[in-house]
C-alpha cells in the first residue's frame, strides 16, 4: 500500500532545509511539510524545557497537518528532545546526532572535529556517541557561536561569517583534524564557504544523507512508503518569522510552486 501522507520535518530555522532538500532528492514521491521556528531561534543557547516545549508544539503542528514521520531537521532540538518526543508522540520520529560516528570510522590522522551548537556539544546524545564509537580518537568540540545568526539573516558568503568559520576551523586543522563533523544542520548551508577555507585539508561531513537513509529505512519498515508520487504532491512550508531567506534557500534547492505560510503555532 502506498502511504500519501506527508513527512514532516522542523529546525529552530532554515537549517534543516540541509536535511530536507537529502530527502526530497532520496525520496521523491514524498510530500513533505517543513516548519521553521525562525521567532525562536537559536535554540541552541535556550533552556532543554523551552526546546523541548517549542518541539512538542511543532510536532503537534506537523501531526495537525496529517504528517506520517516526524524528522527533527535540528541537532540542538534532538539532544534536547527527541527521546522524550519519542515517548510523547506514536509517530515514528527520526532525529540528528553529530557524526562523529563515520568521523571516528574515517579518520587517518585520529583527530576529528565536531562543529556544533553549544546544546548539541553539551548534551547527553553528543557525550554517548562520542564515548561509544570515538574510542582512541581525540574529539575537537567547537562551538559555531554566531554562524546560525549568519545563516538566518541570509549571509551565506559575507566577510563576517568567513571570518567566523576560519575562528573555528583553523584550529582544528592546526590540530591535525581530518574529519569535520557538520553538527548543526544550518552549517552544512555554508558548505561551499567552508570547503573554501578546508581547502581538501579534511573531509567535511554533511550528515543529511545518512538521515535521508534512515527516514527511508524507517518509512519501509512501517510500512508509510509513497510507493508512486501523486498527481497532487506538493512541498509546503510555515516559518514562525519571516519568509526570507526560507524562500531563496528552497528556490535554491529546486523548489517549485511551493507556498509559504506563517505557522500559528503558540508563542510560549
Ligand atoms: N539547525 C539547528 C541545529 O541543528 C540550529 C541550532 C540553533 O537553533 O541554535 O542545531
Amino acid at each position: 500500500m502506498s502511504d500519501l501522507r506527508p513527512l514532516g520535518l522542523f529546525d529552530s530555522g532554515v537549517g534543516g532545509l540541509s536535511v530536507w532538500r537529502a530527502v526530497v532528492n532520496r525520496l521523491p514521491h514524498e510530500a513533505t511539510v517543513y516548519v521553521a521556528d525562525s521567532a525562536y531561534c537559536p535554540y541552541g543557547s535556550r533552556p532543554v524545557n523551552e526546546i523541548k516545549a517549542r518541539s512538542a508544539a511543532v510536532t503537534r503542528f506537523l501531526l495537525a497537518h496529517r504528517c506520517k514521520l516526524i524528522v527533527v531537521a535540528c541537532n540542538t532540538a534532538s539532544a534536547a528532545a527527541l527521546e522524550w518526543l519519542r515517548a510523547e508522540f506514536r509517530v515514528p520520529i527520526v532525529g540528528m546526532e553529530p557524526a562523529v560516528k563515520p568521523a571516528a570510522a574515517q579518520t587517518q590522522t585520529g583527530h576529528v572535529g565536531v562543529l556544533a551548537t553549544v546544546g548539541t556539544l553539551h548534551g547527553a546524545l553528543f557525550q554517548n556517541t562520542t564515548r561509544h564509537y570515538a574510542d582512541g580518537v581525540q574529539v575537537h568540540g567547537q562551538v559555531g557561536e554566531g554562524l546560525v545568526e549568519q545563516v538566518e539573516a541570509g549571509h551565506l558568503d559575507t566577510p563576517e561569517t568567513e571570518a567566523l568559520l576560519r575562528q573555528y576551523l583553523e584550529p582544528m586543522l592546526a590540530a591535525q583534524v581530518d574529519q569535520i563533523a557538520l553538527g548543526c544542520t544550518h552549517y552544512p548551508l555554508l558548505l561551499p564557504l567552508i570547503e573554501r577555507i578546508v581547502q581538501g585539508r579534511a573531509n567535511v561531513i554533511d550528515p543529511a544523507y545518512a538521515v535521508a537513509r534512515q527516514v527511508e529505512r524507517v518509512l519501509a519498515r512501517h510500512n508509510l512508503l509513497a510507493l508512486a508520487a501523486s498527481n497532487r504532491l506538493s512541498h509546503q512550508f510555515y516559518t514562525t518569522g519571516k519568509t526570507e531567506p526560507l524562500r531563496s534557500l528552497v528556490t535554491a534547492f529546486g523548489g517549485q510552486n511551493f507556498a509559504i505560510q506563517a505557522a500559528n503555532l503558540p508563542t510560549a
